[in-house]
């Protein structure tokens, strides 16, 4: 089959098509011919060498793919050969074929298309567990998500609109600003020409957000922990600015906060099912019913991965960039 390999660490150029050989699933998983693959910023670190595939693990990038099921290793129920299945993988998405743990499949509502299902996996299985479950954002709470407009953000704001929170972002533009409105968000803060903290005063009339989704890191942490209520959860994805900070703890201990963070990629099957059995439930039907949209920036065929990974790395993007096969 056709697959882009990382050849050595480096610039999208390091992506090359090659033939290799189809993967077979092992015991409880499946392999899936592969109509379409997300690109996610995880896909630029592990290119850049900063997150290497997991033991035994596919070395190849794609973290999530759409396609239809082609065969089934040992042990799989619930699904057959010839669904349709949008599926969270720990690597190898960037593939004519690639292997996904079964419970990491969830089957396509005949409305979607494959472009859309494969923008879907890594940003809803991330922001579900951060901002739900880790998070506890509940209807009525004021929700902060830095970056409204990555794949990460069109996630969350859509997320926490459709579970009734009030939802602030920040973006880098004011094109993005209208973007994110457009989606959703109540207010919109260009990072670039307003400090968020000033605006997250002048809006909850100083009583501070509820949920905090942060891929910022830096100086963001400190300002984090100032812009929380009482009772508040910080939830750390990434760290683009750096994950050291000079903090005022005192803040955390007087208003009760909470900090914490978490990685999807090394979590075990057994939390990753679980995950996508809960949006299975309560989030792909508000997909399929276009209540919740995938905005999808721009597709590539997968010969031009390094194409796709300029786009994301320019961060001209407003939502998933997307390769199809
Ligand atoms: N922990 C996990 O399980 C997990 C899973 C998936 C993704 N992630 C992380 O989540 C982040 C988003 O992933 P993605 O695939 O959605 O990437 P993406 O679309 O490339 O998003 C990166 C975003 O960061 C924004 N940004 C950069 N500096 C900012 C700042 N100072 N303030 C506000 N926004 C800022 C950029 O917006 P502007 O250009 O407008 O600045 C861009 O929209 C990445 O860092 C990724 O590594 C973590």
């Amino acid at each position: 089959m056709k697959a882009v390999v990382i050849e050595g660490k480096g610039g999208p150029d390091v992506l090359q098509l090659h033939d290799v050989p189809v993967p077979a699933p092992g015991a409880g998983e499946v392999l899936i011919k592969v109509a379409a693959a997300g690109v996610n910023r995880p896909d630029v670190l592990q290119r850049q060498g900063n997150y290497p595939a997991p033991k035994g693990h596919s070395e190849l990038p794609g973290l999530e793919v759409a396609g239809v099921v082609a065969a089934l290793g040992e042990g799989v129920e619930g699904i057959a050969a010839g669904d349709a299945v949008l599926a969270l993988v720990a690597g190898g998405g960037y593939a004519e074929y690639a292997v996904a743990p079964a419970v990491c499949c969830i089957r396509k509502p005949d409305v979607m298309l494959f472009t859309e299902a494969a923008a879907i996996p890594e940003t809803f299985f991330t922001v579900w567990h951060n901002v739900f479950e880790r998070g506890a954002l509940k209807a009525g709470e004021t929700f902060l998500v830095h970056g409204g407009t990555s794949g990460i953000g069109v996630t969350a704001i859509q997320l926490a609109k459709a579970f009734g929170a009030r939802v602030i972002t920040t973006v880098g533009s004011d094109e993005k600003c209208a973007a994110a409105r457009a989606l959703g968000a109540d207010i919109a803060i260009n990072y670039r020409t307003e400090d968020f903290s000033d605006v997250i005063k002048t809006e909850t009339g100083k009583s501070g957000v509820d949920v905090i989704l942060d891929m910022v890191g830096g100086d963001y942490i400190d300002k984090n922990i100032r812009a929380l209520a009482d009772d508040g959860r910080l939830v750390n994805i990434a760290y683009q600015k750096g994950s050291t900070a000079t903090v005022d703890f005192m803040r955390v201990m007087l208003k009760r906060l909470t900090i914490t963070g978490s990685t999807l990629r090394i979590r075990s099957n057994d939390v990753k099912g679980r995950i996508a059995r809960a949006l299975e439930e309560e989030v792909i039907p508000l997909v399929a019913s276009g209540k919740i949209e995938i905005p999808v920036d721009s597709t590539y065929p997968l010969a031009r991965a390094a194409d796709a990974h300029a786009r994301i790395e320019s961060s001209a993007h407003i939502g998933k960039i997307v390769l199809t096969v």
